[in-house]
């Protein structure tokens, strides 16, 4: 980041007046920074003590998302994740929030079988869950689901691109290059009432098209650095999962080797009586 976009940031944050750690995050917030021109940091969570930490460290968004079927629950896809389920997680990341927007995911058959199933299902994660906004895959075919969450004053999030819940009928986890497609996905969530939208394994150049061609932020994963955000799956990012390894993560950390050492350590110390040691114990 530049001196001028870090003190643009600053300005930015400290426009309502609070320090910037304190104040929330809001959905007026992530339209006005693409107005402003900057960039927007999403990352997922699914429990308290990771939220924690994600926001303490200044994240502006937080997705519960499907994704937690592979790195949480250990399955190959998100389609049998549950609405239980994200209400769940989105319930214990609520907890750990003081700053970052908190968005979840709507699961696979949560929005597709009507609006007014998509709009009660959206309820369910904002009043049982705790979320600010809701995240619907496919753009188009879509429309009329973020329509009804959206009149609801259900922030949504779009998703178009590569959309993991539709792994079967895309043939798996592919670029997607279909460019009149893509665009309208990303005008139709955007005419369908979306604050921003996701982008997924798009080429660079196409992703950064889109983004010119919208009023709301875009948010990319796989997509290049013509969004005007970035989301990584905070597993991936930290070395904490490897099942599976996109091209398109920047692993930041390797925290698996670091938990395994931790872990082999501490079962030598109990095997060898090294730990418990006497300041472990009470007198
Ligand atoms: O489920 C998820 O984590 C997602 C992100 C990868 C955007 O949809």
């Amino acid at each position: 980041m530049t001196p001028a976009t870090q003190t643009a940031h600053k300005q930015f944050k400290a426009s309502c007046g609070t320090p910037v750690e304190s104040r929330p995050m809001t959905v007026p917030d992530f339209r006005a920074a693409k107005a402003r021109g900057l960039r927007l940091t999403m990352l997922t969570a699914y429990d308290y003590t990771m939220a924690r930490l994600l926001d303490a460290a200044g994240v502006d968004g937080i997705l519960v998302g499907d994704s937690l079927g592979m790195v949480i629950q250990g399955k190959d896809n998100s389609l049998g994740v549950t609405l239980e389920e994200v209400i769940y997680h989105t319930r214990m990341v609520a907890r750990g929030l003081k700053h970052s927007l908190l968005v979840a995911d709507m699961p696979f058959m949560s929005f597709q079988v009507s609006p007014q199933q998509a709009l009660e299902n959206a309820g369910r994660l904002v009043k049982e869950g705790g979320a600010q906004a809701v995240k619907v895959e496919g753009g188009v075919r879509s429309a009329a689901a973020i329509t009804a969450i959206s009149a609801a004053d259900i922030p949504v999030m779009g998703h178009i691109g590569l959309t993991p819940q539709s792994i079967h009928s895309l043939g798996g986890f592919r670029v997607q290059r279909e460019e009149e497609q893509l665009m309208e996905d990303a005008q139709a969530s955007e005419q369908a009432g979306a604050f921003a939208v996701v982008i997924e394994c798009v080429p660079a150049e196409l992703a950064r098209k889109i983004s010119h061609g919208l009023h709301i932020p875009t948010i990319g994963i796989g997509a290049g650095g013509g969004c005007d955000g970035q989301i990584l799956v905070t597993h991936d990012m930290l070395g904490l999962f490897d099942d599976l390894r996109p091209r398109f993560v920047k692993q930041y950390a390797d925290l698996g080797p670091n938990i395994m050492q931790a872990v082999e350590t501490y079962c030598q110390e109990v095997r060898e009586g090294i730990f418990p040691a006497a300041e472990h114990e009470f007198r």
